[in-house]
């Protein structure tokens, strides 16, 4: 099997905080997508993808469970290495998985100190107000946090499905309400999931140094995110309106990855009348 030498990829400076900062103080969209393994990270990064989390949608889209919340810890690690080993340039986000961080800080230290060990950028953390003290704590000891708001997949029993959250006047404030403890507790970026447009825009708005990547959030957030086996037309079965099916529009993997970084970066997707709530 031949494989691509780190040499071969286009020259891109490593992706970090600061210039991620950057890219969002000066307008320009940011792309993320979740990946699991090294050799599509490598194909993710050639294609000028930004950011990959490795998110605990595999439990899903690689271990065919029913939901995101019998991920362990050590199989989050365990990808994190797989993608970790075929990175060059993108910034990697690893997921706190259900049960690795609600029980208290200390906890969620040392389960984000083992995702740090094993080469993530930042952890990911899903919760609203509540996980402002643990985030607080986890950024003063030099770790970046991303938080998770709106549909938290990791509570879909307690929330009754994977429904739209924040739709009425109540729903909508106490969105906004955590997303600025979260942001004033340290919390670099945020991934804002199933929520009208006008919401997640007034995140972005209320609390402009927090870089939010929108998914089903509509198009007004710092950047976006899909999970990669969705927009690749791989998972089966009814997608949620918000994903475009990229491979449709080209040949080949690569061709639908360069398709999604530049309809992110152009505006263009997602498209508000099409995706948007
Ligand atoms: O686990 C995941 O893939 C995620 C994305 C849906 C943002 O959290």
């Amino acid at each position: 099997m031949s494989s691509v030498t780190p040499a071969a990829l286009p020259a891109r400076k490593p992706l970090n905080l600061h210039r991620l900062r950057e890219m969002h103080a000066q307008g320009e969209k940011i792309t993320m997508l979740t990946c699991y393994e090294s050799s599509m990270t490598r194909l993710l990064d050639d294609c000028g993808v930004d950011c990959i989390l490795i998110g605990d949608s595999l439990g899903m889209v690689v271990q065919g469970q029913s939901s995101t919340v019998p991920v362990s810890l050590e199989e989050i690690i365990y990808h994190t290495r797989c993608v970790v080993r075929g990175n060059r340039n993108t910034w990697v986000l690893a997921d706190l998985p259900f049960g690795s961080y609600q029980e208290n800080r200390e906890q969620a230290l040392r389960s984000s100190v083992a995702l740090m060990q094993a080469g993530a950028h930042m952890v990911k953390l899903e919760g609203g107000g509540w996980t402002a003290d643990t985030v607080h704590f986890l950024t003063e000891r030099g770790i970046p946090v991303c938080a998770h708001l709106g549909l938290t997949p990791q509570s879909v029993h307690a929330l009754g499905g994977y429904r739209i959250q924040g739709r009425d006047a109540a729903g909508a404030e106490t969105l906004r309400r955590h997303a600025k403890e979260l942001a004033q507790a340290g919390a670099a970026m945020a991934v804002l999931e199933l929520m009208p447009s006008d919401v997640a825009a007034a995140v972005q708005t209320d609390n402009p140094g927090m870089i939010t990547i929108g998914i089903g959030a509509g198009q007004r957030t710092a950047g976006q995110v899909l999970v990669l086996h969705d927009m690749l037309n791989i998972t089966r079965g009814k997608l949620p309106r918000f994903v475009r099916n990229f491979m449709a529009e080209g040949g080949s993997i690569d061709d639908a990855i360069r398709r999604f970084v530049s309809s992110v970066k152009d505006g263009s997707f997602p498209d508000e009348a099409i995706h948007g709530y």
